[in-house]
């Protein structure tokens, strides 16, 4: 089915959904039964997709703004997102921790904040290992919702195609309750009253948080009563989805054209990424992500040769477009200093024309004695005010965070103004990949952020 592109980031170049299918795709589970894998895809290809190609080109056009220096991205949600947490209350939590982080940055960053969900579709996750062994035996890694389930049983570690099915459902059910809620009464959750503010006073920071609320709680009132337009009250999307477009057969499926619109979109979230571990330029996941109209992000991390940076640009965003390729870096607290300023310089000297978000989640993932795999909340923080002082340091700005959060009051991270340590790791740790930042943590760090961000 390949055919000739006509699309506006490909000139004569041959690319099709299924073009990805000639390069080594990496990360791929392996299906026992591969007909029935066709048999799923086609019925997925067939479904009407999750989101549409309008509000694709709407967020692209965000992101443009954003890379100007004219909004903030972000970018937040589970790890691996589990069909479980398909619930009325999970669902509600995920938007009001983003929403409360979201009109915190905008009191610290003066400029509008574009929110992006790792919701609705964050269901296929990249393993360091094919397969896991405990005692005598050996099963597939689990590799998220959509193709294993994490029970250490054949049965459940055996990929099972119809599971893809059951993700395209969960993700639309979630999506349509977030459309639901952004439209109606969610709105409220906007107001000073519903943060849950009881762990600021153990923060030598307290006050300048109270102060930031009281911020966001006059703006809401001066629109209400003065403006007389209620927050949230809007037609428009408010919050856009994205996932690690790592599920290759997957993505293909939902790779859909839209009548009067050239190209091709992937219609399964608006903004898909690749990991660090399939970013490879020759590899199957930049192959299939080159050739959609989508706004695509990279995760980026350790030393990344010029060549490598020159040939993502060329195959990503070869027409150099602002809000085309998100660089999503994620080097550590300790390397970013090294490894941020010659991925900056590359980029500029190459013309590239990329929005730049840090995600400190990834790089400080550490195992305690104990062998939790945790992240401290101060490396956290550490790698995102690097990331601010190093852009600004280099006549740029950094463009938005990516975080690993949750709304529900986990123990997956340490530290924080609620001081969690290492014992309290096992009271409610239940993140099957990377820990997460539970609510209040979440908080704070969109505290510190603003903070940071108004400082300059
Ligand atoms: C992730 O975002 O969950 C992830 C696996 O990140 P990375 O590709 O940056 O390691
Ligand atoms: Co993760």
């Amino acid at each position: 089915m390949a055919a000739h592109c006509v699309h506006g980031n490909l000139d004569a170049v041959t690319w099709a959904p299924d073009t990805w299918r000639r390069r080594v795709a990496l990360q791929q589970p392996e299906y026992p039964d591969t007909a029935v894998l066709a048999c799923v895809l086609k019925e997925l290809r067939e479904l009407p997709p999750l989101v549409t190609s309008w509000e694709v080109l709407q967020l692209k056009q965000l992101l443009a703004e954003a890379a100007q220096g004219k909004r903030f991205v972000l970018q937040g949600g589970d790890c691996a997102e589990r069909f479980q947490y398909c619930t009325p209350n999970r669902i509600t939590n995920t938007l009001k921790v983003l929403l409360q982080m979201s009109l915190v940055l905008v009191v610290g960053a003066q400029r509008p904040v574009i929110r992006i969900g790792r919701f609705a579709g964050q269901y296929a996750k990249p393993r360091s290992a094919d397969m896991e062994k405990r005692g005598d035996l050996e099963l597939p890694s689990y590799r998220g919702d959509n193709v294993n389930l994490p029970e250490f049983t054949i049965a459940a570690r055996t990929p099972d195609p119809q599971l893809l099915l059951r993700g395209h459902e969960r993700a639309a059910i979630t999506l349509n309750f977030i459309r639901a809620l952004v439209k109606g009464g969610f709105a409220d959750l906007h107001h000073p009253e519903y943060f849950d503010l009881d762990w600021v006073e153990d923060s030598p920071l307290a006050d300048d948080y109270h102060r930031m609320v009281e911020t966001i709680g006059e703006a809401l009132r001066f629109m209400e009563n003065v403006l007389g337009v209620r927050a949230g009250d809007t037609d428009r999307i408010d919050f856009f989805t994205a996932h690690e477009a790592l599920h290759l057969p997957y993505e293909e499926a939902q790779t859909r054209r839209v009548p009067r619109q050239p190209g091709w979109f992937n219609l399964a979230a608006h903004f898909p990424w690749a990991g660090l571990r399939t970013n490879d330029p020759a590899g199957a996941h930049i192959e299939y992500l080159r050739g959609i109209e989508n706004p695509i992000g990279l995760k980026v991390g350790g030393k990344c040769a010029p060549e490598q940076i020159r040939r993502w640009l060329e195959l990503l965003d070869p027409k150099r477009s602002p809000g085309r390729l998100t660089l999503i870096h994620r080097f550590g607290a300790k390397r970013i200093a090294d490894e941020l300023p010659p991925l900056v310089e590359t980029v500029r000297a190459e013309g590239g024309a990329v929005l730049w978000i840090c995600d400190p989640m990834h790089g400080n993932t550490q195992i305690t004695a104990a062998g939790v795999k945790t992240r401290h909340f101060s490396d956290i923080y550490a790698e995102v005010e690097q990331a601010f002082d190093i852009h600004a340091a280099m006549g740029q700005k950094l463009g938005g965070v990516h975080i690993e959060l949750t709304g529900e009051n986990v123990t997956e991270c340490v530290g924080g103004a609620g001081g969690l340590s290492e014992e309290d790791l096992a009271r409610a740790y239940e993140s099957e990949v990377d820990p997460r930042l539970n609510y209040e943590q979440a908080l704070e760090l969109a505290f510190l952020i603003a903070r940071k961000m108004k400082a300059g």
